[in-house]
């Protein structure tokens, strides 16, 4: 196993506190209404996320959380932002649309010029992810394919289309994380894609971390690295060895709560691509 130097580089997150979680509808195979949710503990869970991002030295913002959108706790699929540039979200159930015009009035009081009000559904970085050379972009449960050629167009990087066949990971960020974004190393579970998208994965990073079934069921691949912590479900235990190997450093977080939703640390987790 190759030991490369890591290096962490300071982010900056727009992340949503989960005041008003609940699970009250079911549009993913995790969300189970009748399963209670502990919203104080969800709270202390999330905050546990957030202090640790500032003790890494990173910025985290924060979005004011509303009573009616209980999901707005996935703040990862408000918008997504590269360069600087935010290409907003438009939600593929109505439960959440609403969350979108939040995300949008956020970013224009935050000073950003270049806000594209998205055409075609997609959810933000939920199927959308940044390597060194490419947007990765999942589609089969919630992106329209559409929106890959609309990400194309705002963000000026190439876009490569990946399907989703597995309910139980139907965000990309449920089965791939970006691991270094300078070098094009991520991590995926090859269950969750088609055979054509799993050799597209292959040609691409023939090098990535295979995830085992196991750790993706545990949520594992919904990490968020900064070039050497990678933050992830502490669940995902088969992950840890592997990721010491190639020279970055895992910290477990528990996010039990939230992954009643069917989220785990990224999709609480908007990266505001600024630099
Ligand atoms: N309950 C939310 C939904 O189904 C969870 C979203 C999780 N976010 C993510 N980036 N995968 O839309």
């Amino acid at each position: 196993m190759r030991q490369a130097a890591r290096r962490a580089t300071p982010r900056r997150y727009l992340m949503c506190p989960p005041a008003h979680f609940k699970v009250t509808y079911s549009i993913n195979p995790w969300m189970d209404p009748a399963k209670p949710v502990d919203v104080p503990l969800a709270i202390a869970q999330w905050e546990d996320l957030r202090d640790r991002y500032r003790a890494l030295g990173h910025t985290v913002e924060e979005l004011e959380p509303r009573p009616d959108l209980p999901d707005m706790v996935f703040a990862a699929n408000g918008a997504t932002v590269v360069d600087g540039r935010v290409l907003g979200a438009s939600f593929a159930y109505p439960e959440r649309q609403a969350e979108a015009a939040a995300h949008l009035e956020w970013f224009r009081a935050h000073g950003f010029e270049h806000v594209h009000e998205p055409t075609h559904i997609n959810e933000g970085e939920g199927d959308f992810a940044v390597t060194s050379s490419y947007v990765l972009a999942g589609r089969g449960f919630r992106a329209s394919p559409l929106s890959h050629g609309e990400a194309q167009e705002v963000f000026g990087r190439p876009v490569i289309g990946l399907d989703l066949i597995d309910p139980r990971y139907y965000h990309l960020d449920t089965a791939l994380a970006v691991l270094d974004d300078t070098t094009d190393d991520v991590m995926y579970y090859p269950g969750a894609f088609s055979p054509g998208s799993q050799a597209v994965l292959k040609r691409l990073f023939p090098d990535a971390l295979i995830a085992e079934e196991a750790d993706a069921e545990a949520l594992g691949l919904n990490a968020v690295s900064d070039g050497l912590h990678v933050l992830l479900p502490q669940a995902a235990t088969g992950l840890f060895q592997p990721l010491r190997d190639r020279g970055y450093e895992p910290i477990g977080m528990d996010l039990g709560e939230l992954l009643k939703g069917g989220g785990s640390v990224k999709c609480c987790t908007q990266e505001l691509r600024t630099r």
